[in-house]
């Protein structure tokens, strides 16, 4: 793991855990204006492309100070940092690989070290691989399993134990899928992950309800990001799943962000242990021949 370059629209500004001086700062960036997210500090995982980088900037933009987690796309997540610092927002990027649980306490170390503490944990990272059931080997069970749930599993008792000790409230947004629900044939490892962060949300839900820790999930369907490349290129599959989606196209990352936003935010204060699907309609959709 390794520390990359910081980047604050404001050099000079006094980070303080004092919430006073931090509104203070936030409305000072944003020209006095009250912003949603004001105050906030939110965790992305995934911050370095596609849905996460999104996230990551409407956060920012929204008025919270993003750490930026990353794990293979440096680049992708200087690039977030420089479009936060361009809306005079506050991002830092971190390196660290949430499939390892001293990793994760590294990335909480440095929300709480840097930005005082942290309100919004957004499990964004995920990967799929492609592969028929009966040729699905132990290593990608175990590689999308370690991504999509063991990560977030233990990146969020992070988040909890920190609150804990700090008496604090906090949010719980897991980037899920039209998958936590519904079939999809050749990604049976993709599904049990996304399954599983279902119930996971479910559980949390109930159990940290009472601590006024909520927990939601956002269910994509077919936006397109990197993780879609192999679709995006396949024009016949392409086509076939259009015709699947009753508003005719693939969503776009901002599609996602917008409901992440309100979902961190104090308008969602009593939204709790639902997953909220952003598909087009395509989990609605069924014709009969
Ligand atoms: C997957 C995409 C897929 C989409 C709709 C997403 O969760 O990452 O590969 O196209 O669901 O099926």
């Amino acid at each position: 793991m390794q520390r990359m370059k910081v980047l604050r629209a404001s050099q000079g500004l006094t980070i303080s855990t004092s919430s006073k001086v931090e509104i203070f700062d936030a409305q000072r960036i944003h020209g006095g204006k009250h912003m949603r997210l004001d105050g906030k500090v939110a965790i992305v995982t995934g911050g370095g492309s596609g849905i996460g980088q999104v996230i990551a900037e409407r956060l920012a933009s929204d008025g919270a100070s993003v750490v930026i987690d990353y794990i293979g796309s440096p680049d992708g997540a200087e690039a977030t940092a420089q479009v936060i610092e361009k809306q005079h927002g506050k991002g830092e990027i971190f390196q660290a690989d949430i499939t390892k649980v001293e990793d994760i306490k590294k990335l909480m170390d440095e929300a709480w070290n840097h930005f005082g503490s942290a309100d919004i944990l957004v499990n964004n990272a995920g990967i799929e691989m492609r592969a028929d059931f009966w040729d699905t080997t132990e290593d990608q069970f175990d590689k999308v399993m370690a991504v999509n749930l063991r990560g977030p599993f233990f990146l969020t008792q992070e988040f909890v134990r920190r609150l804990l000790g700090a008496k604090k409230p906090g949010r719980i947004i897991n980037i899920s899928s039209v998958h936590e629900d519904m079939a999809f044939p050749g990604f049976s490892t993709y599904c049990c992950s996304k399954g599983a962060m279902r119930m996971l949300m479910r559980d949390l839900a109930v159990e940290l309800g009472p601590l006024g820790i909520t927990c939601n999930n956002v269910a994509p369907g077919a936006i397109i990001t990197p993780i879609n490349k192999a679709l995006l290129e396949d024009k016949p599959k392409l086509s076939a799943l259009l015709k699947n989606i009753p508003l005719n196209r693939l969503g776009e990352p901002e599609d996602v962000a917008s409901l992440v936003s309100f979902l961190a935010s104090d308008e969602a204060s009593y939204v709790n242990g639902s997953t909220f699907v952003v598909d087009g309609g395509l989990m609605r959709n069924y014709h009969e021949q």
